[in-house]
């Protein structure tokens, strides 16, 4: 039976970047559809696959990580009320696909290879936290500056420091599952 193999840039097709938009609005629009997405879809995936591999205490980062990313669609709505659903948004709508696709050999290669599988989706979860934090984010809040909408711009402030956690948090996971399972990551 040929082995199946998912790359960490195959799980990475799962991360969805909010777009800057020309309104403030519609940037907030993308922002809120991608942290419900992440809130929804993706964070729960990657803790359903935790549970599968046996790593209950993961699934629960991935799950805690995936209330705080509600967290800052709400902060978000709180000053843009007449978002309601937003337009699904083409990147996110790609991730959807990406991750369906991948969810069935996700479940064979987790079988055959649970360490393999979380430490990707770990390694992901730091690289979709640190473009958050340290590129798209800070971007949301400088449009908010140079707008002159302060209160916007706190917003993304804050969603940046919190990114800013998930990532370390996610590195710390990664350091401890490391040392705990040492041996097996290289042979998927
Ligand atoms: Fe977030
Ligand atoms: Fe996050």
């Amino acid at each position: 039976m040929r082995k199946p193999d998912i790359t960490e840039d195959m799980i990475f097709e799962c991360f969805a970047a909010a777009r800057e938009a020309s309104s403030l609005e519609d940037s907030a629009a993308s922002f809120v559809d991608v942290e419900e997405y992440e809130n929804q879809v993706m964070y729960p995936e990657f803790a359903r696959w935790a549970d599968t591999a046996g790593e209950p205490e993961l699934a629960s980062l991935f799950r805690k990580v995936a209330g705080e990313e509600k967290l800052h669609a709400v902060w978000l709505r709180e000053l843009y009320a007449d978002i309601g659903i937003p337009k699904r948004g083409e990147d996110t709508q790609r991730a959807i696909d990406a991750l369906t696709t991948i969810r069935a050999n996700c479940d064979a290669l987790i079988a055959l290879n649970p360490e393999g599988v979380i430490e990707k989706a770990l390694t992901v979860a730091i690289r979709v936290e640190e473009r958050e934090y340290a590129d798209i984010y800070p971007r949301f809040r400088d449009q908010a500056l140079a707008a002159g909408d302060s209160a916007t711009a706190a917003v993304y402030q804050r969603v940046v420091d919190s990114e800013q956690h998930h990532a370390v948090w996610f590195e710390n996971a990664l350091a401890d599952f490391r040392s705990r399972i040492p041996s097996n990551l290289s042979a998927c």
